[in-house]
């Protein structure tokens, strides 16, 4: 009797610790077949510029959120508008051994000692957003984002058949250096050259937020040269707002004393459009997670992708903004 317990509580650990190595192989092959330090999950680290406009943060939503939906191991890092930042966690990234960078790069130059550096490691690159400049394009994979040029001159295309070609324009300019700020002022210029009476006669950064945008005009509209202006071309919607409240501050009428075209089509400037301070947003699609995580998979799948892919954009004015008020999402 004694025996044949003993018999019995001996196969039942034995059979338990079957169990148990069976289960602890399984977990071992899953965790040593994936692709980064995450098991089987897809690793990306993703370096942003900051959270500078509503814009921004969209996007960064658009991002998180399409990771977390595929189940992306997701290593997001916040560079706060600063490229030593962006440089110092694309570095990290290489050291985690991730297996595919992306970036929103906050200017277009000094990324090549980097992108080198990636590319060294068999690390592929993605851009996301904005583009850089390097001599050697073989240094990231592919770039999806908006086309920064033809924004430019649909917010000129806009403001040339509002005016009937004649206006004498204030111009904030984004983040100096970076891609938008550069490519819209190309767009906008060369569309304005069309017209000898369409000038812009002051041009100043608001780096692309609502603070230094505010700041940037006030400090114009006490200028005697503001007296004559009759449009304002902002590079961003938080631009535009943030002059808006200057404009408004200096006792004058927002959208009618002063024009107002920006870029972007975020919720806000929907709301200012719906109250005539704003008259032209043209659209810079900021929710473009699912086309950048779908560019990533093929890339780390060994797929080939485009070198470009770009982002569809509208252009919207006062007589829109009530109707689609309700439905825009940032
Ligand atoms: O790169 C896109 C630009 O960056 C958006 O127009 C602006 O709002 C953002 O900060």
């Amino acid at each position: 009797m004694n025996a044949c317990r003993w018999l019995s509580s001996t196969l039942v650990f034995a059979v338990a610790g079957l169990l148990a190595l069976v289960a602890g192989c399984d977990n071992a092959g899953s965790s040593g077949s994936g692709g980064g330090a995450s098991g089987d999950a897809l690793v990306v680290g993703f370096s942003q510029i900051g959270a500078e406009s509503d814009w921004r943060k969209a996007n960064t939503e658009s991002i998180q959120s399409e990771a977390k939906k595929r189940g992306i191991d997701l290593r997001f890092s916040d560079a706060q508008q600063k490229q030593e930042n962006q440089i110092k966690s694309i570095r990290s990234f290489i050291a985690q051994g991730v297996d595919v960078i992306s970036f929103s790069p906050v200017v277009e130059t000094g990324w090549e000692p980097v992108l080198r550096e990636a590319k060294a490691a068999e690390i592929p690159v993605v851009l996301s957003d904005r583009a850089v400049e390097v001599s050697d394009d073989s240094l990231y994979v592919t770039f999806i984002g908006s086309d920064f040029v033809e924004e430019g001159r649909r917010a000129a295309r806009w403001l040339a058949d509002a005016t009937g070609n004649k206006a004498v324009i204030a111009e904030l300019v984004g983040t100096p250096g970076s891609a938008p700020a550069i490519d819209r002022k190309t767009g906008f210029e060369e569309v304005i050259a069309e017209h000898a009476d369409m000038n812009i006669v002051w041009s100043q950064s608001g780096n692309f937020t609502r603070t230094e945008g505010k700041e940037a005009f006030q400090a114009f509209l006490k200028s005697p040269q503001a007296q004559e202006v009759t449009a304002l071309f902002a590079h961003n919607d938080d631009m535009a707002l943030g002059a808006i409240q200057a404009i408004k501050e200096a006792g004058k009428k927002p959208g009618e004393d002063i024009l107002v075209v920006s870029i972007d089509a975020v919720k806000q400037a929907f709301i200012a459009m719906t109250n005539g301070e704003l008259n032209c947003t043209v659209e810079c699609n900021p929710m473009i997670g699912e086309q950048l995580f779908d560019l990533i998979e093929k890339v780390a799948a060994g797929e080939d992708v485009p070198k470009r892919v770009a982002v569809e954009e509208g252009v919207f004015t006062q007589e829109d903004a009530a109707e689609l008020l309700e439905s825009r999402a940032y």
